[in-house]
């Protein structure tokens, strides 16, 4: 991509109705993005149906859900699961008797892992055995899912899969201290990228974030044909990741939470897409803001970009909502900071020399800097400081609210989707929720949809 291409519109759903089908690909976790969907599906009616990753038994054996695991994992979809694992990645994949990748990132250790040296035919041999294990299951999950899709029903497929962290002890160590690292402990997420490990694993992530996208697309070939023949519409989307334009100095501005390892494998998962665009098919990427989940809990500094979200909900006319919205974050802070110095906090790091380099949309995923690191992370640990209670963060009630909108938005897009990969930036989610919160404030002023009220602006 050259350009980000923003949505800028709010649409509603027009396709999906009672009794049609959505299927969430990856599992759900209680605060992750997908859960925003959901929501969406349910309110119009739709089936869902889920599939699980499946878990390891003691000797690393993937194995499907057992009753009660998969009764609990039903519960909090609201579906069915189809109980058929389907974990991505080859970390843990290997001829009969051989070691796994895993097993081999196991012989590193913290002195040696920059000049340790993999086979790669080897790991090829791990990722062919990885990839006919994933499409043999995806086979079958197809064909009982076929089974669960009466004639002229439409069809809405909701990628979640991003993950790929193989759990090897030398990795998560440097890993921690990539994302978490200050002062000495600071690593280079560059001398990560130029090791046989770090290559190794940005082919794991390409498996589980981005080509699980192209295998979904892929073998569900047979039932989009079936269900476009009967007159009804199949849609797929999946969530990237690619900066977000936040308020920065009163205008939307293009950012970056960085060094964004995975970032390789989100613009190889945007580029899945607009294959799938190119042949016909409804597959979009969106592009998603930095919210605090399950999986983005590793990224120390994530959730400095998503505060701003309150100055847009300002911006965009959300009236006392929005400042119902300011006060609710203001609860959360400790006695003597208010709002406006975290708010100066970020703006102050947003406005330091040191982060000018990474505001280059061209030059992404950059690697991180000492500098940058530990004005990142610095700053997110003084603004963790000035929260009452370590556990009811401010970016727990922002992210909350991101995921409500970006369900609404993608959703509503989806019936007549505009290309492959869009970005969801603040000003749409600031006029989403502004939109639906404000309709039970009658007195509000009103938001014509199809404008953005902003200029995005990438430097
Ligand atoms: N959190 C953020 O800031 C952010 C921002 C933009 C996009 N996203 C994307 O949103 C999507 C959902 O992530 P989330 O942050 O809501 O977290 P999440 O932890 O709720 O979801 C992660 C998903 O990945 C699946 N997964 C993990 N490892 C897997 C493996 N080996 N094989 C198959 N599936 C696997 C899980 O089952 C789950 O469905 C991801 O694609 C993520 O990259 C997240």
């Amino acid at each position: 991509m050259e350009n980000p291409i923003a949505l800028n519109r709010i649409a509603e759903n027009n396709v999906f109705r009672r009794g049609d089908v959505f299927v969430l690909f990856g599992e759900l976790f209680g605060r992750g993005y997908a859960t925003g969907l959901l929501d969406e599906a349910r309110r119009a009616g739709m089936e869902i149906v889920g599939i699980t990753v499946g878990r390891r038994d003691e000797n690393n054996s993937l194995r499907p859900l057992d009753a009660e695991e998969l009764s609990a994992a039903e519960d909090r979809l609201g579906g069915r699961i189809i109980n058929i694992p389907l974990m991505a990645g080859f970390d843990l994949d290997a001829p009969a008797g051989g070691p796994t990748p895993t097993d081999l990132l196991a012989s590193m250790t913290l002195e040696s892992w920059e000049q340790d040296k993999l086979d790669w035919d080897y790991i090829a041999q791990c990722r062919e055995i990885a990839t006919a294990r994933f499409t043999n299951s995806l086979s079958q999950v197809m064909a009982v899912l076929d089974g669960m899709i009466a004639e002229g029903r439409n069809v809405f497929f909701a990628h979640t899969m991003a993950g790929g962290i193989p759990k090897a002890k030398v990795f998560l160590v440097v890993a921690n201290r990539i994302y978490k690292g200050r002062g000495a402990r600071h690593m280079s997420s560059q001398a990560l990228l130029d090791s046989d490990m770090g290559k190794l694993i940005l082919q794991n992530f390409d498996e589980v974030s981005a080509i699980t996208f192209r295998h979904l697309i892929d073998f569900s070939a047979a039932i989009r044909e079936r269900v476009e023949e009967s007159g009804a519409q199949v849609r797929y989307t999946a969530y990237g990741y690619h900066g977000t334009a936040v308020l920065i100095d009163g205008n939307y501005r293009w950012q970056t939470y960085t060094n964004y390892t995975q970032g390789y494998a989100k613009m190889r998962l945007e580029g899945i897409a607009q294959d799938a665009w190119a042949a016909g098919i409804k597959a979009t990427v969106y592009n998603c803001p930095e919210i605090r989940t399950n999986s983005s809990d590793v990224f120390t500094g994530i959730e400095l970009p998503l505060i701003p979200l309150l100055l847009a909900l300002k911006k965009e006319n959300g009236g006392q909502w929005a400042e119902d919205q300011w006060q609710a974050c203001q609860q959360l802070l400790a006695d003597g900071f208010t709002m406006n110095d975290v708010i100066r906090k970020i703006t102050e790091m947003q406005a330091n020399e040191v982060m000018r380099p990474f505001y280059d949309f061209s030059a992404w995923p950059m690697a991180n800097s000492q500098a940058q690191s530990d004005l990142t992370i610095g700053t997110s640990n003084e603004i963790t400081q000035m929260h009452r209670d370590g556990k009811a963060m401010i970016s727990d009630h922002l992210s909350a609210l991101v995921v409500e909108a970006t369900g609404q938005l993608i959703f509503g897009e989806s019936s007549a989707p505009s290309g492959p990969v869009q970005w969801l930036n603040h000003d749409i989610v600031a006029r989403r929720l502004n939109a639906s919160h404000l309709k039970r404030e009658p007195t509000a002023p009103s938001i014509a949809p199809g404008t953005t009220g902003s200029h995005l602006q990438v430097a």
